[in-house]
């Protein structure tokens, strides 16, 4: 069953929460703090190893109901469970949206076009598994009989970000294997990564659900190239695998059908991660860590889908964003990991989140008049306070954060963590206090300066302390800002899970490309024309 359709503006609760937000848009936190000592408590969730405190927001608890109220308006509960359940929930590709079946028990039952698709995705899971133990033991050798050192991802958007922030993250669990990323089409990019590697010794995973996409097959095909210059056609089903859903475009690439692992339609390349699109993290930290995060993803889909709305995660951070995205007009999101491990989770989120909720047109077919997806970036922490603290303490936006913490460290430098843990807090709460004129006087600053060393404070942060840095507690991380995101889309009343946005950029390239190569010249704006010509002049 499809979606319910609910324009949100037209709920009872969007009102009373339009009429509450000009009742309370100028109240400091400050003064909610004081007026309620348990303030921290009420507005906080505490989960197994996270601890997620939302207090630090310009909210009342009132503000809190009134969003839980929309939730049920827009018959959330429903959707959540169409999503878990396999419904064609993305219904402009008529497929079912089910990245958390993949991370599902052997014993569950999760079925597609009436069958249960378990039996299959652990199927998969135990080729990744025997292939990436082979590879890892050096039972599973290159053409000249060496063990493999390097693998390389040759894969874009979520054929990449995925595997790649996750295996930077889970950096402290590696093997031996060094792991590589080739993304972009830039040829300078490419060569930089084969400079490093010896042909003899790496084994090359493509990664396109279509096998298709223009920057990962022109760098597979090059890579090939480059291949056989020292080898020759039978040593490439030695040194290339495939993650794809195109299993007849794979074998005429050279691979054998034995190491193509298969992709399913109903898993979203943003979300594919915990596919065979995991192929990378699974070589790079073992299987049993690959394992590890699917179960904490899996733990994440229990709270989500069981847990009351009022202390589920994903929902309140998703009502959060809408909260201030939709009545505060703020149009950014800023997440601060302060672990240097997650230096790609914010890319990452990117995608995610804006791949999905970068949409116009609503659930029915017509033109949204309100604002959908919110732009998401960030920076770990400390860096990002020597970067864009500045603008979020003194400049003019109103920029939510989600600021993300890890109680333990890895290696056990507890100066250094209490450093960067001390910064953690502290920026929360500065953001949260501000200084006050009065402070700045007392400080002694010269009278023309006061005014430039004032902080309105008043900028709202979320704080997700987490345990330690784990498989598991990444595994669950992931999975709650997916959810997230999922509850964002529910609310705005969009398709959360095509990308018809990305076709236009891609058919413009190929016959721009087209027009480069063969040195014509085709009917363009001025602009494109002039700078055509310019670089056609001087490549
Ligand atoms: O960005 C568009 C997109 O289709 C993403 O959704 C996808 O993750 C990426 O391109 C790569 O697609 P493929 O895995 O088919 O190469």
């Amino acid at each position: 069953m499809p979606l319910k359709k609910t324009n949100p503006v037209t709920t009872k609760a969007w009102k009373k929460l339009a009429e509450h937000f000009n009742l309370i848009k100028d109240v400091h936190m400050k003064d909610s703090f004081a007026q309620n000592p348990n303030r921290a408590e009420e507005l906080s969730i505490k989960w197994e190893d996270f601890y997620v405190d939302y207090s630090k927001h310009r909210i009342t608890n009132e503000t809190i109901e009134l969003l839980l109220e929309l939730a049920e308006e827009v018959d959330l509960k429903d959707a959540i469970s169409k999503y878990f359940d396999g419904d064609n929930i993305n219904e402009t590709e008529n497929r079912a949206v089910l990245h958390t079946a993949l991370r599902a028990p052997k014993d569950s039952q999760v079925y597609v076009e009436g069958k249960n698709v378990i039996p299959e995705i652990h199927e998969v899971k135990k080729k990744i598994e025997v292939f990436s133990q082979s590879v890892e033991s050096g039972n599973l050798r290159g053409y000249s009989n060496k063990v493999f050192t390097d693998i390389v991802n040759i894969g874009i958007g979520g054929s990449d970000l995925g595997p790649s922030m996750v295996v930077e993250a889970l950096s402290y669990y590696k093997n031996h294997l060094n792991t590589h990323f080739i993304s972009n089409v830039d040829g300078d990019h490419l060569h930089e990564i084969i400079k490093k590697l010896n042909p003899e010794t790496t084994l090359f995973v493509i990664v396109s659900k279509t096998f298709t996409t223009q920057e990962t097959m022109s760098n597979a095909n090059t890579i090939r190239a480059w291949f056989l210059n020292t080898s020759d056609v039978e040593a490439i089903p030695k040194h290339f695998v495939a993650v794809s859903t195109n299993l007849e475009k794979a074998k005429s690439f050279g691979i054998h059908e034995e190491n193509v692992f298969p992709m399913w339609n109903w898993v979203g390349g943003r979300f594919s991660l915990w596919s065979a699109v995991g192929l990378s993290i699974s070589l790079s930290v073992g299987h049993d860590n690959f394992e590890r995060l699917l179960e904490g993803a899996h733990e994440m889909d229990l709270h989500f889908k069981d847990e009351a709305f009022h202390n589920n995660m994903p929902v309140i951070t998703a009502l959060l964003s809408v909260w201030y995205n939709n009545f505060f007009k703020s149009e950014t999101e800023v997440v601060i990991p302060y672990s240097q491990y997650l230096n790609q989770f914010a890319t990452f989120l990117q995608q995610a989140t804006m791949e999905s909720n970068g949409k116009s047109i609503d659930r029915n077919g017509d033109p949204i008049a309100y604002q959908t997806g919110t732009i998401v970036w960030g920076e770990p922490g400390t860096n990002s306070q020597h970067a864009f603290f500045q603008l979020i303490h003194q400049g003019t936006k109103l920029i939510p954060a989600e600021f993300i913490g890890f109680s333990k460290s890895l290696h056990g430098n507890k100066e250094h963590h209490d450093k960067l843990m001390s910064n953690f807090f502290a920026q929360t709460e500065a953001l949260l206090h501000g200084k006050s004129r009065d402070q700045v006087v007392r400080e002694g600053k010269g009278e023309n300066l006061i005014n430039y060393m004032i902080f309105s404070g008043n900028n709202p942060t979320t704080t997700i302390l987490i345990n330690q840095l784990s498989p598991e507690s990444l595994g669950k991380l992931i999975a709650l800002y997916e959810h997230k995101i999922f509850v964002q889309g529910v609310v705005w009343n969009i398709f959360s899970f095509d990308q018809f946005g990305v076709e236009l950029g891609k058919q413009l390239a190929n016959s721009t490309l087209e027009e480069v190569s063969a040195n014509a010249n085709y009917e363009h704006d001025s602009s494109t024309s002039a700078l055509l010509h310019h670089y056609k002049q001087s490549r």
